[in-house]
C-alpha cells in the first residue's frame, strides 16, 4: 500500500502529534481517537492513528484484524519491523492506522532495560511521521512506559474527561506527569485540548461536571461536547467510526464539529 501517494493538506506545515491520554479507564479515549481521526480525514487531513494500547480497542474499532504474522506497533517498538510495514489503510478516507495487539503489554516490561527506553516511538516515527497532517496516539489507561513513549513523541495532549462522578480524579497526577515529561523528555509538549465526553444534557450531574472542568481548565476545554449516544457505543462493534455507521446521529455531528475545532486550533 502506498501511503506516500496520499497527499497532505499543507505539505510544509509541521505535523501535529496528539497523545490522547487519561489514565482513568473508560473515559472515551479510544472512541475519540477513532471518531476524531475519521472526521479529520473527511476534512481532507492526512492522519496516522497509532493504537498504543494492548487492549487494541482502536484497532478493532476500525474493524482491523491482525493476523499473527502481521507486524503491529509492538514489532515496531521492538525494532523488528519498520513502521511502514505495520501501517494499514482504514475504512476512513485519508486515515491510516498502526494496529496494536495484546503483545504490546510485554513491551512495557521489555523496554525497561533498553537504552533511551522512553524514545522508542519517537525514533520509529522519524523520517515517516512528517508526511501526515495529524498523528493521533491512543494511550492505555496508565502512566507507564508506553504512555511515556507517547508523550515523548507528541507535541500535544488531548485529555478526554467523562461527564460522570470523579471526573477530575487523577487529573492532578496526569498534569504532574506532563510536567515531568516537559522537564526531562520533551520541553515542547503542551495541552492541546480537554474534551468533555459522554455528556447527557438532561442530567444535572453532567452539567455540574462540565462547569467544574471548565473552571479548572479554562480555555483549554473544547467548546464541542461529545454527547452520550447509543450509536457512538454501537459503532465499534461494526468496525467503523460513528460518522460512517450513523451519519446523522448527534455523536457524528459532535465529532465532525470537534474536527473543525481541532483544525482551527492548528
Ligand atoms: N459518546 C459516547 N456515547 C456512548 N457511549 C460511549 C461514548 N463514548 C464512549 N462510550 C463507551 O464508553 C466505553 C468506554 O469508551 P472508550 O473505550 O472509548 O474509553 P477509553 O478511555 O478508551 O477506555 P480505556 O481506558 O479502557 O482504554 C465504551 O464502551 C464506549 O463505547
Ligand atoms: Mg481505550
Amino acid at each position: 500500500m502506498d501511503v506516500k501517494a496520499v497527499k497532505r493538506h499543507k505539505p510544509d506545515s509541521p505535523t501535529r502529534i496528539i497523545a490522547v491520554i487519561n489514565q482513568k479507564g473508560g473515559v472515551g479515549k479510544s472512541t475519540s481517537v477513532v471518531n476524531l481521526s475519521a472526521a479529520l480525514g473527511e476534512n481532507d487531513r492526512k492522519v496516522l492513528v497509532i493504537d498504543f494500547d494492548p487492549q487494541a480497542n482502536t484497532t478493532s474499532g476500525y474493524g482491523i484484524e491482525v493476523d499473527e504474522d502481521e507486524p503491529t506497533i509492538y514489532e515496531v517498538l521492538a525494532g523488528e519491523a519498520p513502521i511502514e510495514d505495520a501501517v494499514r489503510e482504514t475504512c476512513a478516507e485519508k486515515v491510516f492506522l498502526v494496529p496494536a495487539s495484546i503483545d504490546l503489554a510485554g513491551a512495557e516490561i521489555e523496554l525497561v532495560n533498553a537504552e533511551d527506553r522512553e524514545m522508542a516511538l519517537k525514533s520509529a516515527l522519524e523520517g515517516f511521521g512528517d508526511q501526515f497532517d495529524y498523528i493521533i496516539i491512543d494511550c492505555p489507561p496508565s502512566l507507564g512506559l508506553i504512555t511515556l513513549n507517547a508523550l515523548a513523541a507528541s507535541n500535544s495532549i488531548l485529555v478526554p474527561i467523562q461527564c460522570e462522578y470523579y471526573a477530575l480524579e487523577g487529573v492532578t497526577k496526569l498534569l504532574d506527569t506532563l510536567a515531568v515529561v516537559q522537564a526531562r523528555l520533551n520541553p515542547d509538549i503542551s495541552i492541546f485540548g480537554v474534551l468533555l465526553t459522554m455528556y447527557d444534557k438532561r442530567t444535572t450531574l453532567s452539567n455540574q461536571v462540565a462547569d467544574e472542568v471548565r473552571r479548572y481548565f479554562g480555555k483549554s476545554v473544547f467548546t464541542t461536547v461529545i454527547p452520550r449516544t447509543v450509536k457512538v457505543a454501537e459503532a465499534p462493534s461494526y468496525g467503523m467510526p460513528v460518522t460512517q455507521y450513523a451519519r446523522f446521529n448527534n455523536g457524528s455531528r459532535a465529532y465532525l464539529q470537534l474536527a473543525k475545532e481541532v483544525i482551527r486550533r492548528g
